[in-house]
């Protein structure tokens, strides 16, 4: 037998936990209320790669912080991209309970008003002609049914999406995603028909163009990240559909003109467009879909995540009414497709971000935060590069900035240090620092945050530089 543990996959958007640094920072952080109760998780749960071991051990989560039981309270710039409106946002907790008390469950053979109304509203937020859905419990699974909708829709199998990219674990989702550590060993074999391409990714362009400042040189470069989807689309003839980010999570920005270029091929070659959107949907980015900002309307959009007002688990696909072709055959059919207290919670979390103006304080505080983190990056020779949109951005750290050369290190120390000052988040790839704050985040907590990072970059350049 194989053994699966020895093998290291490679670098992906999930953060290394168990480097020195890591295991140094747990000696000296957790009390023994916290040993214990991780030492029990080791225990019971069955290991797996990013999720395990844990980082410690998280006691409360309320609005943009969370606590853990050594009493250290952190602003929560990651919370897996589900705590747009903050975590148990009083109104969502009271709407959830009162839809417990009127209906707690609807089985399947039952329509119920929570989840038509949930409905109608994705219907009425979402761009262009999106009109009609389905409700899964996962985003994995709400991918593969976007999937399937376009295989029935197109009669074809075979899809296009990035390397790199992550859609879910499910194997349907896995087949479409890019990292190595949900594909191979124990993912295989994968769906067939599942094409990739080298994503947009400007400071590290894929197809070897230089970048002028993190961005692309259109003039050099003549999109050719966004042509090779076309080629891609024209020699394969009989693509069903093109999946992928708007906006990549890891960030990465698409540069100019993308997505309408990409939108075009499809549209000539007769395959689908399915946007995920399930960490930047629902405002992240300062547009409540990140496919706004270039104007351009998938057939499918896929939500999740953040959906659930990070209390519940729901996730929607949207899909044009003309792609209701499939009504033979089972798309997802899961348990909890209209549970009307995850709908309630849905729709109520909308409303939330409608009525406290989220989508616009994630536009302006994120282009508050984005000015000032590039200024950051001109007293810094550790950051390389800063990118993203809205309260999605990466600070990528480097030891030469003309080499561009990863300090994954040098990005854990920073990442330790800012813990223990009261800021958390997730490095990606190694040595992007990615900061997804909560949309309720106020200018007092991004300045706060700001400090804690100009203050541990500095002390880690020390150690490193000195
Ligand atoms: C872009 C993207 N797609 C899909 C998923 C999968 O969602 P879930 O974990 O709910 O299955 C994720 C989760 O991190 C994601 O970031």
């Amino acid at each position: 037998m194989i053994n699966q543990k020895n093998q290291k996959p490679q670098l992906s958007e999930g953060e290394s936990n168990t480097s020195n640094r890591r295991l140094e920072w747990e000696e000296d952080t957790h009390n023994e209320e916290t040993r214990k109760v991780l030492e029990q998780d080791a225990h019971f749960f069955i290991n797996q790669t990013v999720s395990s071991p844990c980082l410690s051990v998280v006691k409360k989560a309320k609005g943009a912080c969370i606590e853990d039981t050594n009493g250290q309270s952190y602003l929560d710039f990651h919370g897996n991209s589900v705590h747009h409106i903050g975590y148990g946002h009083p109104d969502l907790k009271k709407a959830i309970s009162l839809q417990m008390d009127a209906l707690p469950f609807a089985p399947r053979r039952f329509a119920c008003d929570s989840a038509i109304e949930l409905a109608k509203k994705l219907a009425k937020i979402t761009p262009g002609d999106l009109s009609k859905v389905l409700f899964t419990a996962g985003g994995s699974d709400a991918i593969e049914v976007a999937l399937k909708i376009a295989r029935a829709a197109t009669g074809r199998h075979k899809t296009i999406s990035f390397w790199d990219s992550f859609h879910g674990a499910g194997f349907g989702a896995a087949s479409v995603g890019g990292e190595q550590l949900f594909r191979s060993h124990v993912s295989g074999p994968l769906l067939s028909g599942t094409e990739h391409v080298a994503p947009f990714a400007c400071y590290h362009c894929p197809y070897g163009y230089p970048d002028h400042n993190g961005k692309p040189q259109i003039e050099i470069c003549n999109s050719t990240c966004a042509d090779f989807v076309r080629y891609v689309l024209e020699k394969e003839g009989d693509v069903a559909a093109v999946i992928a980010e708007p906006v990549r999570a890891v960030p990465y920005i698409p540069p100019p003109g993308y997505w309408k270029t990409v939108r075009k091929a499809c549209n000539e070659f007769g395959a689908l467009l399915i946007f995920d959107e399930i960490p930047t949907g629902l405002g992240k980015t300062g547009k409540m879909f990140a496919c706004e900002h270039d104007e351009t309307v998938p057939d499918l959009l896929v939500l999740g995540k953040a959906l659930g007002g990070g209390i519940l688990p729901i996730a929607a696909v949207i899909a044009r009414a003309e792609l209701d072709v499939a009504g033979n055959y089972a798309l997802g059919h899961y348990t909890h497709e209209k549970n009307p207290v995850t709908a309630k919670a849905a729709l109520t979390t909308i409303e939330i971000i409608e009525k406290e103006n989220l989508v616009e304080n994630a536009a302006v505080l994120g282009k508050y935060m984005f000015d000032q983190l590039n200024l950051l990056k001109d007293k810094h020779t550790s950051i390389g590069d800063v990118r993203g949109l809205g309260l999605l951005i990466g600070v990528e750290m480097v030891l030469n900035k003309n080499q561009k050369t990863a300090a994954d290190d040098l990005a854990e120390d920073v990442l330790y240090r800012c813990l223990d000052k009261g800021l958390s988040f997730k490095i990606t790839m190694g040595n992007v620092l990615t900061l997804s704050p909560p949309l309720i985040i106020t200018r007092k907590q991004v300045d706060l945050s700001l400090k804690i990072l100009d203050q541990c970059i500095t002390e880690a350049e020390k150690s490193v530089y000195l």
